[in-house]
């Protein structure tokens, strides 16, 4: 049996395939297009592991991806594939349409027509797995109670807007053709392997680069963390046992508002790699323009996936961050790679000089 797994190479989908060959005895076709957000150093580990398959590729390639689903023939589909970061969105919509829209259309109608060949069988065992964002049902005020499934769509930024899009093809793709769809929409993921353009790893890597700390506006907008790995642990679960045309909310029960995220980072550091100087990097923290449109809270209600499916997070706040701090020291190699060249003008454009 084999599962294909788009953007397999990026944060959360090169975790997934870890997590995945590590606990399940099936072989994995990665599908990625290798952006600037995916790199292959996060899947070096497997690269002598005969169950994993990395094939570079656009999810839009309409010739491409008959031929994978031909010959690796998948019994489920889990599509990480995205632009994901919301600031770049801001500055740049468009790539955002082309791959969580237009990309996202197009592997469903790939992926609808090797379904609709498939046996009777095999097509009632098959499953589409979409993996999107809490990003999509907007933003709360501040007593307003949590997320739910059934929370209306509101997107306010292009990522979001270009997510929620992308929700509702796979849908329609349900209701009218009967594809067997499953969808995921979790709180913000830290962990090993996350980019440094968002705010946990960048400001891991500014702080010990002796840079500003930026904090966009007050510093209270409310988000939910999850670590990584507990995200890919319900998206096995969701894959295993959720039911047809379902969506499932996904987070950690931890919501934190980002100075209370970037303190407690600081003094992680303080306490695994203290300064030369002896001051905390709290020293560091810098408070810059608010982002556009920036929303004020995101919050999960996870107890549809926790009483369907018996799921719930390993890992607390702070024994996550502890890990994905010491993970940061320890790969100053890997950091040193992916910011480089390109990331610099990012920085550039986003942070100034
Ligand atoms: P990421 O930006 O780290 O990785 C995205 C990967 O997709 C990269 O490897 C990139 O090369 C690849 N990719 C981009 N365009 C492609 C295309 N057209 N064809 C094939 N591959 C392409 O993103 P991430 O943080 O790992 O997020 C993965 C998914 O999870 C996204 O769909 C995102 O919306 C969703 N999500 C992310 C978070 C989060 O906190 N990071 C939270 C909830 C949901
Ligand atoms: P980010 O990691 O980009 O995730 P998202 O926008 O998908 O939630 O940002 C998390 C929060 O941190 C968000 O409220 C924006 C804020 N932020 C900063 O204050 N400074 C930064 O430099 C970055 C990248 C984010």
């Amino acid at each position: 049996m084999t599962i294909l797994v788009t953007g397999g190479a990026g944060f959360i989908g090169s975790n997934f395939v870890h997590h995945w060959l590590a606990s399940a005895n099936e072989a994995v076709v990665n599908l990625d297009k290798l952006t600037y957000a995916g790199n292959l150093a996060n899947l070096a580990s497997l690269q002598n592991d005969a169950r994993h398959v990395f094939v570079q590729g656009d999810i839009g390639d309409t010739t491409l991806l008959p031929q994978l689903l031909a010959q690796h023939q998948p019994r489920a589909v889990v599509h990480f594939a995205a632009e994901s970061h919301v600031d770049r969105s801001i500055h740049g919509p468009m790539d955002f349409i082309q791959t969580n829209v237009v990309g996202t259309f197009q592997l469903l109608e790939s992926v609808r027509a090797y379904w609709s060949a498939l046996a009777a069988e095999q097509q009632t065992a098959f499953r589409f797995l979409h993996v999107s964002t809490d990003e999509v049902y907007g933003s709360l005020a501040p007593d307003a109670p949590a997320f739910a499934e059934t929370h209306a769509y509101e997107p306010n930024s292009p990522y979001s807007a270009s997510k929620a899009a992308s929700d509702h093809l796979v849908r329609a793709w349900h209701h009218t053709y009967g594809l067997p769809v499953l969808t995921t929409n979790c709180s913000n993921n830290y962990g090993p392997y996350h980019f440094p353009e968002k705010l946990i790893p960048l400001v891991i890597h500014n702080a010990l680069a002796g840079k500003p700390l930026p904090i966009y506006g007050d510093g209270m907008q409310v988000r939910d963390w999850l670590y990584v790995q507990d995200h890919c642990s319900a998206i096995q679960r969701v894959l295993q046992a959720g039911r047809l045309g379902e969506t499932y909310n996904v987070g950690g029960w931890n919501e934190k508002p980002n100075i209370e995220v970037v303190r407690t980072l600081c003094s992680l550091l303080d306490e695994l790699q203290p300064r030369a100087d002896g001051q905390s990097y709290a020293t560091q923290i810098t408070y810059v323009k608010d982002r556009a449109g920036h929303d004020r809270r995101y919050a999960i209600d996870a107890r549809k996936i926790e009483q369907e499916l018996g799921w719930r997070p390993q890992e607390t706040f702070e024994t996550g961050l502890r890990k994905t701090v010491a993970w940061y020291l320890a790969n100053a190699d890997w950091v040193a790679n992916v910011t480089s060249g390109q990331y610099r003008q990012w920085v550039g454009q986003q942070y100034g000089a």
